[in-house]
């Protein structure tokens, strides 16, 4: 990953090189502009101004969301829903030297919300969504004499509830300064699409969209770097470029080139901008599903909401990276962006691991879901935000379809007139898409499944997305024929690490209503996959994948969710502030229910035994075991054979029933023809005796970027991890690195998530450690607890 990173970045500065030689100065820097920013909470128009005196304010680095930093309460207006954490308006400032170069732009990858930005004073431009990325040309407010220029940046995320998930608050996107020539590629301004893809030969259309603000005649020139780098192809102006033996981009081999784009003025070179892309044909059949360079491909996916648990929504491209590599490990191939348009580092994630994507615009067009969500923007501003998404997102190889929109309450009308006012409004996103990008097919995630949904039967529609309502694939296929089908949102399960209420067979629809059961007091949900939300139409993890499995036409399914994330505690209301229904919980280790997947949509061999073997003498306890490559699994308890079991083909688990627990070893041993696959063991461990940490890397960049994600865990005398340890645990860390956020994946735990103290939850807590800027060295992350204290040592590098 980090190679494909790399070589990109080699190519960067190999044509910035090549442009000091061949112009004389390098027509565009990119500079990081995340370093040294003051921040305060609060709001004074006097703060847009040059002159005001923020030496009070805290200094920070970008990407930062200030939410995360707060404390859960239920009294925030943002609610249980928004991840009950405060919003509030913001303030951002920092100073600069007026940089070289005739033209300088400030990009922003994304400030929720209601951004403003100011430089030395002038208000350069408004942003309301703060999912869109945008561009500033600042070069006529910036100072010529020599002095400091100050931008400040304004955020306002005060009308509150405007998300029905947590949104963060604050520059959490990365900024860039660009200094460029005065006539200039536009931002996002390149577009390559590949017309035809043939074995030995591809077709590229590339168009460029260029700035010249005094109407300078220009030319463009282009050329096609593989990905060691070397020109395997160029143009002199845009159009058509013909690419022998190109190699495609596919989830197997994600092969990427780049495209290096020149502007030329009377022989000049004014700007240069390097843009991935990747070749493959994406395409959509009626019976077949999804076809990636012609080859059948069952999209086996997941939805993602954009926090990245206790570092908030704050974009960590590492974390990014974790995130996906879990999902990847699991078996996705698949990611629904839901539902906004994401970093783009996910994007260049996604491109380089070979996911595809299911770029997601909207959650609301005019109806409101929340008081003050984008509906209130949704006239004044859809034309601009869903034109730049789509610009932004264009060349990512792993975008396969845009969606114009969530469970959108446009799909029904009360009259004829608003119904067809619907339709019209469906055609006119989609046209607004394809302006921009007529390659890929436009879907929307309906949950309105009738034949006269207004979106499903405007016509600007190229895929049919259906959340939930799985019995509803063949009424689909029966409505619409000819049309596509994807499974855009299903599932809704709801589970908690580590968590196994008895019996494991009473199916548990959250929230159940009356009576509040015993269990239900810990603000849990079981793990077992036998729990799900109260709409009529969620069920478990199980039946989710099997409706999709046997419908073939169905083109894949994107499950709800990979993660969980902060927001929308549907089970329960405070303490719980986030959600139950990732696959993976907030801190990023796995339920049981991942095991499942793992099982159905990978080669891996896997045989996953639950619960862990930590109860009572008078239990009796439900044993199921995930498992693949065998067709029977044989459950040992202590040494003593307690029978074979198979998955069927609606149960995709073996299964034995109230197991009298008695401590000791339970073994799980899958068989092949009667031969031994696999197997693994749970044991009664003793009491937490000992501390251990484990980081997933020792050695991370001196960046102030890099992170190293450390699981601790709670051993017994024997070295076994305890499963049910709930100590407290205190963290410091010394050396070249901070404490960035700790989590233990508990939806109910009110501790701050950017504090130093947090306790395990079923036998696990997560400390997330960031290197320094420039500052090389050691890093020792120390934990301190009740049964003892221990630590782990990460080096940070240049
Ligand atoms: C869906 C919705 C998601 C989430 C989910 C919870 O209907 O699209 O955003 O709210 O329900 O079950």
């Amino acid at each position: 990953m980090y190679a494909k990173a790399a070589r990109f970045v080699c190519i960067c500065l190999v044509l910035m090189w090549a442009s000091i030689c061949v112009a004389g100065e390098t027509p565009r820097t990119v500079s990081d502009f995340n370093f040294s920013w003051r921040f305060t909470l609060g709001d004074e128009q006097a703060w847009a101004q040059p002159e005001f005196d923020d030496r009070g304010w805290r200094t920070l680095h970008l990407p930062h969301d200030w939410s995360i930093e707060g404390e859960f309460s239920p009294e925030h207006p943002a609610g249980v829903w928004g991840g009950a954490l405060p919003g509030g308006i913001g303030w951002y400032r920092k100073h600069f030297a007026t940089p070289a170069g005739k033209c300088t732009l400030l990009e922003f990858d994304g400030v929720y919300m209601n951004s403003t930005v100011y430089v030395n004073g002038h208000e350069v431009g408004n942003r309301p969504n703060g999912y869109s990325s945008f561009c500033y040309d600042v070069t006529q407010w910036l100072r010529r004499d020599g002095g400091d220029n100050v931008v400040a940046v304004r955020v306002d995320n005060s009308q509150q509830p405007n998300s029905r998930w947590y949104s963060g608050s604050g520059i959490y996107r990365n900024v860039r300064l660009v200094t460029t020539g005065e006539v200039h590629v536009a931002y996002n301004g390149v577009c390559i699409t590949t017309p035809t893809v043939q074995a030995n030969e591809a077709t590229l259309a590339v168009k460029t969209e260029v700035t010249s603000p005094k109407g300078d005649k220009y030319g463009v020139r282009h050329r096609v770097m593989d990905a060691d780098g070397a020109e395997v192809a160029s143009a002199y102006k845009d159009g058509t470029i013909i690419l022998h033996h190109p190699h495609r981009w596919d989830i197997e081999a994600p092969y990427l080139y780049t495209l290096v784009t020149e502007v030329v003025v009377k022989g000049q070179v004014t700007d240069r901008v390097a843009t991935r892309f990747g070749i493959r044909t994406a395409a959509w059949d009626a019976d077949r599903g999804f076809l990636l360079n012609g080859r059948q491909v069952k999209l086996l996916g997941v939805c993602l909401h954009h926090d990245m648990g206790c570092l908030g929504t704050a974009v960590h491209r590492r974390a990014l990276e974790r995130q996906l590599t879990i999902m990847r490990n699991m078996g996705v191939n698949a990611i629904r962006t839901s539902h906004n348009p994401p970093a783009p580092e996910l994007l260049d994630l996604c491109d380089e691991m070979g996911l595809l994507v299911m770029d997601e615009a909207l959650d609301t067009w005019r109806h409101h879901k929340a008081k003050h969500d984008y509906a209130t923007y949704f006239d004044e501003w859809h034309e601009r935000d869903l034109t730049d998404f789509v610009k932004r997102d264009r060349n990512h190889p792993s975008v396969i379809l845009w969606s114009i929109g969530n469970e959108i309450y446009e799909q029904s009308g009360k009259t004829d007139e608003e119904q067809e006012a619907n339709r019209r409004l469906s055609r006119h996103l989609s046209e607004l898409v394809k302006r921009m990008d007529d390659t890929r097919a436009v879907t929307s995630g309906n949950h309105s499944l009738s034949r006269t949904n207004n979106i499903m039967t405007s016509g600007g529609l190229d895929v049919l997305g259906l959340n939930y309502r799985d019995f509803g694939y063949d009424s689909l296929r029966v409505w619409f024929p000819g049309m596509p089908i994807v499974a855009s949102e299903t599932v809704s399960a709801q589970n908690s690490r580590g968590v196994y209420f008895q019996p494991s067979t009473k199916m548990r629809v959250m929230p159940h209503g009356g009576e509040v059961l015993d269990e239900e007091k810990t603000f849990q949900c079981t793990a077992y996959d036998m729990c799900h939300a109260m709409w009529e139409t969620t069920c478990t993890h199980q039946d989710g994948w099997i409706a999709v499995r046997d419908h073939p036409f169905v083109a894949g399914t994107f499950v709800w969710t990979g993660f969980d994330y902060l927001g929308e505690p549907t089970a329960y209301g405070w303490p719980a502030r986030s959600s139950y229904f990732g696959i993976v919980d907030l801190a990023g280790f796995p339920k049981d229910v991942y095991y499942i997947y793992q099982s159905e949509w990978t080669d891996k061999t896997v045989l996953h035994l639950l619960p862990h073997w930590n109860w009572n003498a008078s239990d009796s306890i439900d044993v199921w075991a995930y498992y693949n490559h065998a067709d029977e699994v044989e459950l040992l308890l202590n040494g003593r054979s307690l029978g074979r079991s198979s998955k069927t083909r609606d149960r995709l688990h073996a299964f034995w029933e109230k197991v009298p627990f008695e401590p000791g070893e339970l073994t799980a041993i899958s068989y092949q023809d009667g031969q031994e696959v696999a197997r693994t063991s749970r044991t009664t461990t003793g009491a937490p005796a000992a501390l251990r940490l484990t980081a997933d890397r020792t050695i991370i960049a001196a960046d102030g970027y890099d992170l190293s994600f450390v699981t601790v865990e709670a051993l017994d005398a024997q070295g076994c991890p305890v499963p049910t340890a709930d100590q407290m645990i205190t963290f410091k860390v010394k050396g070249a690195g901070e404490l960035l956020g700790v989590d233990n994946g508990n939806a109910a735990e009110t501790l701050c998530l950017r504090g130093d103290m947090m306790p395990l939850f079923n036998g696990k807590v997560l400390a997330v450690v960031r290197s320094l800027c420039d500052q090389p060295g050691t890093i020792t992350l120390i934990a301190d607890s009740p049964v003892g204290k221990a630590s782990c040592t990460i080096i940070s590098t240049r």
